[in-house]
């Protein structure tokens, strides 16, 4: 017999009651509400994107190949993207990787999916940063994995205790993303790197280096890969997002073959293959423009909104809240005085209309509470004054 309208019981799946709670429908709540300056969020700026020179490509996708654009595909994804991505493996980080080390995906969050999926059971060890991306908290969780997070001191992960938790805990992999961390903006220095390696290679607990913000660093030097002293150990993602547009949805992998081959068929199932077109789009754009010069500008410009956004922070805001430095990236961390909550920060922010991400989703345990991410990509050298100027009225309330 039919139930009622709006009375059925739903069936859903035992992940969904272990899942994190969600912080980004507040979020985008709030940053709909008109004359909030949000730093909140965790956009590139959009005026940055090459609206036109896109258009272009894809013009020439469509006049050069017509309905092959428009074709299913292989899983792997598109032959010339990925020998375009093993190129720039070499000349920006002297790596070789080959073309066919690398599966394209729907954005680089797609590989933390997918690498949760095929290498985890219920309950096994996965060891992040403390903080860690929420995204990745949020793909990892679905699969109920048990989490552990390791500390940073100034120069990354703390070594004597990534060998404590590989011992102890016997994680199936280390996430970490060692340049411009979402969401402390920290950078691991070259020497924890070798360090992390060396620690990791006497085990088999594999590295996910999430290379997300890499190509963002403001002096426009790249930073060596900790993948580099671990091939067949290391897992690296990275992803045209931060430096094209993150609405066409191009991400990649590179893995070790044996993990590619279950990254491919795990991607088989869950969609087929990226968007064609898209990734067509994406290869005559690198094709016909100056990547590397555009990916400079965008960082430059990405320095000086973090600079102009710590000077603020050091001319108004009290010395007893902390605040990290970042070299590349998107955004900063404060570190709050024991007395103040990042809740209440929110709030009182959003009633002075400024908008801050509140530490606590980026923590497996209540570290949060005392933090708070800000992004300096995506407001303007303008709204970053008035914002700050906002967040100290805040901060002389509270
Ligand atoms: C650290 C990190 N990894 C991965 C992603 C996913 O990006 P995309 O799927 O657009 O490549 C993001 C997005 O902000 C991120 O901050």
């Amino acid at each position: 017999m039919a139930h009622p309208e709006g009375t059925h019981t739903y069936r859903f799946a035992s992940c969904m009651n272990t899942l994190p709670p969600s912080f980004l429908d507040e979020l985008f709540r709030v940053s709909a509400v008109p004359d909030i300056i949000s730093f909140a969020g965790g956009l590139p700026d959009a005026s940055l994107f090459d609206v036109e020179g896109i258009k272009k490509a894809m013009e020439s996708v469509f006049d050069d190949y017509g309905s092959i654009a428009l074709q299913y595909t292989t899983t792997d994804g598109y032959r010339p993207l990925r020998e375009i991505i093993s190129r720039r493996y070499y000349s920006r980080l002297g790596l070789h990787v080959n073309p066919d080390e690398i599966q394209i995906l729907n954005g680089s969050q797609q590989a933390l999916d997918l690498t949760a999926k095929i290498l985890t059971n219920p309950n096994d060890k996965i060891l992040i940063e403390r903080p860690g991306y929420l995204g990745a908290i949020e793909a990892f969780s679905f699969y109920r994995p048990s989490f552990s997070s390791i500390n940073p001191d100034t120069e990354g992960p703390d070594p004597a205790e990534l060998k404590n938790y590989i011992q102890s805990d016997n994680p199936v992999f280390f996430y970490g993303i060692p340049n411009s961390q979402n969401p402390s903006g920290l950078t691991w220095s070259d020497k924890r790197r070798k360090e992390v390696a060396e620690i990791l290679s006497e085990s088999d607990c594999l590295l996910y280096e999430d290379d997300a913000f890499g190509e963002l660093f403001f002096d426009g030097k790249a930073r060596e890969p900790v993948m580099k002293y671990l091939p067949d150990q290391g897992l690296m993602s990275g992803s045209f997002s931060k430096i094209i547009a993150p609405g066409l949805r191009i991400g990649w992998i590179r893995a070790p073959p044996q993990v590619l081959c279950a990254f491919n068929r795990a991607k088989q199932a869950a969609d087929l293959h990226s968007n064609l077109f898209s990734q067509m789009v994406m290869t005559q754009y690198l094709e016909k423009n100056d990547i590397e010069q555009r990916t400079r500008m965008i960082a430059a410009k990405y320095g000086e909104r973090c600079r102009l956004m710590i000077d603020l922070i050091e001319d108004l805001l009290s010395d007893s809240i902390h605040h990290t430095i970042p070299s590349g990236g998107m955004f900063l961390m404060l570190t709050l005085p024991g007395s103040m909550h990042s809740m209440n920060v929110f709030e009182h922010g959003i009633k002075e209309g400024v908008a801050v991400m509140p530490g606590i989703p980026f923590y497996i345990d209540d570290g949060g509470n005392s933090t708070i991410r800000l992004n300096f990509s995506a407001s303007s050298e303008t709204q970053i004054q008035i914002g700050m100027e906002r967040l100290a009225r805040v901060f002389h309330r509270l």
